[in-house]
């Protein structure tokens, strides 16, 4: 496979585990198109035309220094320069890394970041919460993300690729989503009760096993093993980055019990506390590995050697 393949194969597969469905993916990007086709001239040059095809702007291809095809690929969850150095350093070695992969974007990925988070409106519609009350609260939360994204210094990774000429390109939202279908499939599977039953079903999972051998498993933030979980809403594995705390009062009154995230800040949990919602952690790095992981097997099945680094918790469910 060749670089764009395997990006496009990201994208495919993030669109199949959408919340939204792939018609409501479709909608959002007629939407898109809709609101360039209103842009006047000299907007139009300032669109990024990624946007009328790609419904995740927080994954790209940032550099393609040779455009081979790919055998072997260095994939972490933070690629910062040290993991491009790594990778280089991997090269000298031996027969050398063909492509980094990341999870958390870089460069113009993590300036679009904010683009990606009205799929948690759609995820929260989809979990009984007015659509009309996830935009009003979401969209002071998106602004603010994108304010914050702002700040960083986007191209730093990218730079490192190009000076070693290294292909470089990450996998966000759509790993992510793919993280929120598998969680959901399982909890659907198994209905657990109470929140130690759903606690105890999380620990089965390979990368959140792997996460407690060094203290990072799933946690229990807000409740207690013996509460009944209600509705489960996997409101908080996808889109971005946290949203809204005003939100938690709303998944209650939609019937909401429990929230299973990523992470949370503690505004958020104090919100979750007051609102009676159950928060169980299942863990940062290892979600974002059980992700990254479904659509690295898709790469291994295509005979891609994968190389983890950078707290990526590998586990190939390749038979
Ligand atoms: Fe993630
Ligand atoms: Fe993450």
């Amino acid at each position: 496979m060749k670089i764009n393949e395997i990006y496009n194969l990201a994208i495919e597969m993030g669109i199949k585990a959408d919340f939204r469905g792939e018609e409501g993916v479709r909608k959002f990007l007629e939407n898109k198109r809709k609101q360039y086709e209103k842009l006047n001239q000299k907007e139009k040059e300032e669109f990024d035309p990624e946007a009328l095809k790609n419904p995740y702007l927080d994954s790209r291809i940032y550099h393609i220094a040779d455009d081979k095809e790919i055998k072997r690929a260095l994939v972490g969850i933070d690629v910062e320069p040290a993991e491009i150095l790594l990778a280089k350093e991997i090269g000298s070695a031996d027969s050398g890394i063909d492509l980094i992969i990341g999870h958390h974007p870089r460069g113009k990925g993590l300036a679009h970041l904010a683009d990606v988070m009205e799929l948690q409106c759609d995820v929260l519609n989809f979990y009984g919460v007015p659509i009309n009350i996830a935009e009003g609260l979401m969209k002071e939360k998106i602004e603010e993300v994108a304010r914050q994204t702002n700040t960083a210094n986007h191209q730093r990774t990218v730079d490192a690729a190009k000076i070693m000429k290294l292909n470089l390109m990450n996998s966000h939202t759509p790993c992510d989503n793919l993280a929120a279908k598998f969680l959901k499939n399982l909890i659907e599977q198994e209905e657990p009760e109470r929140i130690g039953e759903l606690m105890d079903l999380l620990k089965e999972v390979p990368e959140y096993k792997e996460a407690m051998k060094i203290g990072a498993g799933p946690k229990i933030f807000v409740g207690a093993p013996e509460n009944r979980c209600g509705k489960i809403a996997l409101t908080e594995i996808t889109g971005g980055t946290e949203g809204s705390p005003k939100l938690y009062e709303k998944m209650a009154n939609a019937g909401i019990g429990t929230v299973i995230g990523m992470h949370i800040s503690e505004e958020h949990k104090k919100q979750a506390e007051e609102s009676n919602i159950n928060v169980v952690i299942a863990g940062h790095i290892s979600s974002d590995s059980l992700g990254m992981n479904l659509f690295l097997d898709e790469l291994e099945k295509q005979g891609i050697e994968i190389i983890p680094c950078s707290g990526l918790i590998r586990v190939s469910r390749v038979k």
